[in-house]
């Protein structure tokens, strides 16, 4: 007789084992896409299929394929662990002319993923030390993005400062950093902001970042930005910033946002002393990178062809979806209902907050999930607070993906809109 055994798991089992929230967004993400029932996804962080760079990626296939022994040398042989060196030469040449870093190869590490790099860098900087202290990752803008919150292969390592909440318009609202409440101790190992922010679409400003990196440097530490929208790819940014670092910062870029999702390719542009380190990391957990999306991208990176498209197609496309967007919800919701849209500055979402709503976030979720339509309810951004915090806007916020077609999106938007003004109405 066969039994099934059920082993009892390690802390680091336990901690990455027993499922998360990230977890369960990207299963509603894989059915719905699967075709599961009339579903409409306006929840994952799934980027659009913009035909023009669709198109791109099939002539660049076409011509690997063309070139002899392109294939099977790009399928057929293991990459390095730092990540092709051609690819890491032609994004410091990029990276030196765009920006004017002082930039060489070995300031680049690629990974599987940007999700991939920050398991790396917060296990690596934060959790428990040789003298058995402590340290912790903090993030200084809360809510942040999701895919963070269950990375610890420890204990919990994150310390969140909730955002200071600033209305802008009569259903417009930011996120600021509270730099009243920024004040790392000892036991803080890193600062780490998403920018452009999941879940907010919040760009943190030039002078916020500069702070950042001041109290930062000050306290020895490093400051992480994860560019996963950012600039110069695939540069999903609608406002004016400057992109900035120095080897005192770790930045993190991605190929899934510029529509490269299935390569699973990250870049880690740090001092060489970290990208060594993240290349060790690469090869203990998975012996080298995917090698496809750095082959597709090179070229384009080398002739700055990816800049022209994340500013002349990429960019646009979001930008007026997510002008649509905010009409389709400014038509479709009462004006009596106290909603506040984030100020749309970037990333492929708009962020909701329904103020003084009379039921929580997660609840509407399943209400709308019952209705076919897929959000993500806030409870799941706001991780790294005190046990005891009750903050009541934790409960209040939805993000809804506008990178689907634009049907679905309004049709979406028209039943979130339906739920929404009854809730209030009752
Ligand atoms: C802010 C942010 N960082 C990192 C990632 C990781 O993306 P990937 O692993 O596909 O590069 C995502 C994906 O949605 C994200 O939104």
């Amino acid at each position: 007789m066969i039994r099934r055994m059920s082993w009892e798991l390690s802390t680091f089992g336990k901690n990455l084992c027993e499922g998360s929230g990230i977890g369960e967004l990207m299963d509603d993400l894989g059915e719905a896409l699967a075709g599961g029932g009339d579903v409409k996804m306006l929840g994952g962080g799934q980027p659009a299929h913009v035909p023009e760079v669709d198109a791109v990626w099939r002539k660049r296939m076409e011509e690997i394929m063309a070139e002899p022994g392109g294939l099977e040398k790009m399928l057929g042989n293991y990459d390095v662990p730092a990540g092709n060196e051609a690819f890491r030469m032609a994004l410091a040449d990029l990276f030196r002319k765009e920006f004017g870093w002082e930039v060489t190869h070995g300031n680049f590490a690629v990974t599987m993923g940007g999700q991939t790099a920050f398991f790396f860098l917060f296990n690596a900087l934060a959790g428990k030390f040789a003298d058995g202290s402590r340290k912790k990752i903090l993030l200084p803008l809360l809510p942040e993005y999701i895919g963070y919150a269950n990375q610890s292969v420890g204990a919990d390592f994150f310390e969140a400062i909730p955002a200071r909440i600033e209305k802008t318009g009569p259903h417009e609202f930011k996120y600021r950093v509270d730099f009243d409440a920024v004040d790392p101790g000892d036991d803080i190992a890193a600062i780490c902001v998403s920018r452009p922010t999941n879940p907010s679409g919040n760009v943190l400003t030039d002078g916020e970042i500069e702070k950042l990196r001041e109290i930062a440097r000050a306290k020895g530490i490093p400051l992480i930005v994860d560019n996963a929208y950012g600039a110069p790819f695939p540069n999903v940014i609608f406002s004016e910033v400057t992109p900035v670092w120095d080897e005192e910062m770790i930045l993190t870029l991605s190929l899934s946002k510029i529509g490269l999702p299935g390569t699973r390719t990250g870049i880690v542009v740090a001092s060489k002393e970290v990208c060594r380190q993240v290349s060790s990391m690469t090869s203990i957990v998975g012996l080298a990178n995917a090698n496809v999306g750095q082959e597709i991208l090179r070229p384009l990176v080398a002739s700055g062809e990816i800049l022209r498209l994340s500013k002349e197609v990429v960019k646009p496309f979001y930008e007026k979806r997510s002008k649509m967007a905010q009409e389709w919800f400014a038509r479709e919701l009462d004006d009596s209902v106290p909603y506040f849209i984030h100020r749309s500055e970037g990333a492929l979402f708009l962020w909701l907050w329904f103020e003084d709503f009379p039921i929580t976030a997660r609840e509407l979720y399943e209400r709308l999930k019952k209705r076919g339509v897929l959000v993500v309810p806030s409870e799941y951004f706001f991780f790294g607070l005190p046990h005891d915090t009750d903050w009541k806007h934790t409960r209040e916020c939805i993000r809804v993906s506008y990178t689907m077609d634009a049907e679905t999106v309004e049709y979406g938007i028209k039943v979130i809109a339906d739920e929404v003004n009854g809730v209030y109405a009752r």
